[in-house]
């Protein structure tokens, strides 16, 4: 598949935006490890969120659904009506899914391997593999445990204090995880806050745990109980339209329904910095998640410095916020971001190479990018590596240049956003 764009006379009108990733994958796992019913609603649909569900199923969970409008139910029995799996988990493109899955089946009595697709097979696993070891799991895998397929023998865990060297949402999950399902108490620390949706949704299903600055600490032995979920719009797939309304001459769109969790806000902190003009209204809160509808019109950018504890609340936005720069007066500078090159692709390198295509003017740096606006975009043929967050930033990237644009291989975008195209055609 591939897109073929062409730059817009102004994107107008009210859209939605799929359900959360980050939340949908956390409502399978502990709809799955609760007692009762699970009730999800507007559940993404994406390739990595039923690949979540398709390892949970093998697992010996049932569901109904989901239907078209992502209402899904889990049938959870706890987490010892979880069995050994006779297959292979495939986790397939999903970080998410293996690195939390990894901390629930360090919890669990049985034997299981691990995989997924060859970009997922590539990336870093000994983050969640060292400390889930220190509790007692047995995990073995390619390059010294470092890389997927993974095995593990779970079972017998006990708690541990534990500092992460990187702010990772995923890695800090995992440890919860297994940490409910170990013996004792576990602690853990971050450099900086990444994405609270596991301690948020910890205490919907009833567990216990407390948050003391950047330390969080879970009893072990908890049990959860079935909930209602309701799924916030995801602000990572939202943030490719708040950049083309920002962007794009005559824009003027509302997205409705949009997850405002602060620790995933960094984009529009970093667009208002920009200046670009963006609304915030109809605040509220849904399954113990901030949620809000969002207008954004077309303005004149400048650059801006991207780093620090801002990174882990931005980190997917980045591809994004790269193509605004090209327009922006003056630079704008993503550093401390090194993280990116562990993404489904590497992003710095991508981003790079992508944007130099449609004449943009793109240093590539050891821990980020340093784009300087204000070069005219040109259409040109582009790709996306696979890699769903690129293909759309492109997309964005071709709305802004001169001539058509063609993004190459972007069947990965059903990934986090299946409809993606859909929507944009229907903004003019
Ligand atoms: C995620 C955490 C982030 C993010 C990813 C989803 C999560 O990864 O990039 O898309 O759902 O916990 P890291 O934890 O590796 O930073």
């Amino acid at each position: 598949m591939e897109f073929r764009i062409k730059s817009s006379a102004g994107l107008r009108g009210t859209i939605s935006v799929p359900g959360d990733k980050s939340i949908s994958h956390r409502a399978v796992m502990l709809g799955s490890l609760a007692e009762g019913e699970t009730y999800i609603e507007n559940f993404l649909t994406g390739a990595d969120c039923l690949a979540t569900m398709s390892c949970f199923r093998l697992l010996g969970v049932e569901f109904d659904g989901p239907n078209e409008k992502g209402d899904l139910v889990v049938h959870g029995n706890g987490p010892l009506a979880l069995r050994e799996p006779e297959q292979v988990l495939n986790a397939a493109n999903s970080g998410t899914t293996m690195r939390l899955l990894l901390g629930i089946l360090s919890g669990l009595p049985f034997f299981s391997v691990l995989t997924g697709d060859a970009s997922l097979r590539s990336r870093p696993m000994s983050r969640v593999t060292v400390p889930l070891s220190l509790m007692g799991a047995r995990i073995w895998g390619r390059h010294e445990g470092k890389l997927a397929p993974l095995a593990v023998q779970g079972g017998n865990c006990t708690g541990i204090k534990y500092s992460l060297p990187v702010a990772s949402a995923q890695v800090k999950s995992a440890i919860l995880l297994a940490g409910l399902l170990a013996s004792g108490e576990t602690e853990v620390t971050e450099p900086f806050q990444s994405r609270d949706h596991t301690e948020r949704m910890l205490k919907l299903f009833g567990a216990e745990l407390t948050v003391d600055g950047k330390a969080i600490r879970i009893r072990g032995k908890q049990k959860l109980k079935g909930q209602r979920v309701v799924v916030t719009g995801d602000i990572s797939s939202a943030a490719f339209f708040l950049a083309a309304g920002a962007s794009v001459p005559g824009s003027d769109l509302t997205i409705k329904d949009v997850g405002v969790n602060p620790t995933r806000c960094g984009i529009l902190e970093v667009m208002e910095q920009m200046g670009a003009d963006i609304t915030v209204f109809n605040r509220r809160e849904v399954s113990c998640e901030p949620v809000a509808d969002i207008r954004v019109k077309y303005s004149k950018l400048k650059g801006a410095t991207i780093g620090g504890e801002l990174i882990p609340r931005l980190i997917d936005e980045v591809p994004v916020l790269a193509v605004l720069g090209t327009v922006a007066e003056g630079e704008i500078l993503v550093k401390d971001a090194a993280e990116l090159k562990v993404k489904e692709s590497n992003r710095i390198a991508v981003l790079a190479g992508e944007l130099r295509k449609l004449n943009a003017a793109v240093e590539e740096l050891p821990d980020g990018l340093a784009i300087q606006g204000g070069r005219p975009l040109k259409a040109a043929v582009c790709e996306s590596h696979g890699d769903h967050r690129i293909a759309m930033a492109m997309a964005i990237a071709g709305l802004l240049a001169q001539g058509q644009t063609i993004v190459k291989n972007t069947e990965c975008v059903d990934v986090s956003f299946p409809g993606f195209f859909k929507t944009l055609c229907s903004l003019g």
